[in-house]
């Protein structure tokens, strides 16, 4: 059904405005100071966006939802992580594919496409990871980039025997995306440093939640930003830091670009709401914190989103990873080191962007779309598709309610996880109605969108 959101103020990586949109067959076709309704077919749903702000659909560029890790696998499945997704307006995500040390990269697209494309209501695309590079991998990456879509891979630095790649695949790895014009995302933390601290830590009977951060300190961190810039200075491919946490891992990124390095950075929710401390919570409570790279001293916080307003950092992803706490954080309870990491936080993202970035005046609303919708779609090759409100643009809007008050509560999200991380907070803007391509899928916090209707965005590489 075509649709007709009337009187909201736009809101743009670069401009705000009072306007008009219309839609149908799934595209935005007018934006005009004042649409006559007239003008439109007889059958258009008239949504009336006064008072409200019209928002491009939000990206993710990070979530884990099918996630085998640390001897367990994530809490959500695609059902309910999408629905929690578009509830909090989130249109469009992009899902590490994070296969075991053995499996064949066809056969794990294969596996992440196939449970998405059962059940996503959100649209969604793929980074797929590299935890192998023998000649059998390098052909079918070559295969997934050339006839399935992937146009970004994910590296890990970290999770040593799991995830982490030798230098020398690295290395063949990045020189391949460069070829390619393949993005490089990478989780920057030196595996063998961290199995180092982690050994000595536990040895020395600290096996408490609060030695995780002291296991995986912010050198740590820099040492793998450094390291992954010094290869892909070597061999000219283009790389996205993930989860960046601190002070001096940004500024490795910062002077490798000054170096000429393509390096772009990205931030997620919980390093900018949260510090160390809340790993250190008392009766194990701390155990819903821990991720990886750590929270971090509160100094970073103010750091981290300074860079976002100054757009150093180009975008702010979730790092959904949600283990339950009751029957899966539970696993390390006698040593921090088999706590398996992550934190959720899908549905909740824009929302404490709004009320900490936002309303805390520390980005302005340009800036919120840039980093959580503009930015994702132009380095990951969805624009102008996805990531702002043009005519030809998909239809995927949110209307947003600037007014609402309310609390981050395990009672109104809808993902699976036991627990909500920022339980009992303050939150102030919902989206009030959540479109994909056209269709209002989630209305004030509940997903109206019925069965499936999530597509894969397939994306050709441009980071030559
Ligand atoms: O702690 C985290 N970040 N868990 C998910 C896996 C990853 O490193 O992104
Ligand atoms: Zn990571
Ligand atoms: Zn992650």
């Amino acid at each position: 059904m075509p649709i007709l959101i009337r009187g909201g103020t736009i809101v743009t990586a670069d401009a705000e405005r009072v306007a008009d949109i219309f839609a149908e067959q799934e595209t935005i076709t007018r934006i005009e100071s004042s649409i006559d309704p007239r003008s439109v077919p007889a059958k258009t749903e008239i949504i009336d966006a006064t008072g409200h702000l019209v928002f491009p659909g939000f990206i993710d560029p990070h979530v884990h939802i099918h996630l085998p890790f640390m001897g367990t696998n994530a809490a959500d499945n695609h059902d309910t992580a999408t629905r929690a997704a578009l509830a909090g307006g989130t249109t469009t995500i992009i899902e590490m594919i994070c296969p075991g040390p053995s499996d064949e990269p066809r056969d794990s697209f294969k596996t992440w496409y196939d449970l998405a494309a059962a059940s996503a209501h959100c649209d969604f695309t793929f980074h797929q990871s590299v935890v192998r590079f023998d000649a059998l991998a390098r052909e079918q990456l070559r295969e997934l980039v050339q006839s399935r879509g992937v146009a970004s891979f994910k590296v890990f630095l970290a999770y040593k025997g799991a995830l982490d790649l030798s230098d020398h695949d690295l290395l063949g790895l990045m020189e391949m995306a460069k070829e390619l014009g393949v993005i490089v995302t990478a989780h920057c933390e030196n595996a063998d440093a961290v199995a180092f601290m982690q050994a000595k830590l536990i040895a020395a009977g600290c096996t408490s939640t609060h030695f995780h951060e002291p296991s995986r300190p912010v050198a740590v961190e820099a040492d793998g930003v450094h390291h992954l810039c010094t290869f892909a200075s070597l061999t000219g491919a283009h790389v996205y830091i993930v989860h960046t946490s601190c002070h001096e891992a940004l500024t490795q990124a910062q002077e490798a670009r000054d170096r000429g390095v393509r390096v772009w950075i990205e931030a997620v929710v919980p390093h900018l709401i949260f510090d160390k401390t809340a790993a250190e919570r008392p009766d194990f409570e701390g155990a819903k914190y821990i991720m990886s790279p750590p929270l971090r001293d509160a100094s970073n916080i103010d750091c981290l989103w300074n860079a976002i307003a100054r757009r150093d950092v180009s975008t702010i992803g979730t790092d959904h990873a949600p283990f339950h706490f009751h029957t899966q954080k539970v696993l390390g309870k006698s040593a921090f080191t088999a706590i398996p990491n992550g934190i959720g936080s899908i549905q909740e993202r824009v929302d404490l962007l709004f009320t900490f970035g936002v309303c805390a005046g520390r980005i302005d609303r340009r800036t919120l779309v840039d980093a959580a919708s503009t930015q994702p779609a132009k380095i990951f090759g969805l624009f102008p598709k996805k990531g702002t409100i043009a005519v030809g643009s998909d239809a995927d809007l949110v209307v947003y309610d600037p007014n609402h008050r309310g609390q981050f509560s395990r009672n109104t999200s809808l993902s699976a996880l036991d627990y909500n991380a920022y339980e009992g907070m303050e939150c102030r803007g919902r989206s009030h109605i959540v479109t994909l391509r056209g269709r209002v899928v989630a209305r004030d916090g509940q997903y109206i969108g019925g069965d499936g209707g999530g597509q894969y965005l397939p994306r050709t590489p441009t980071h030559f």
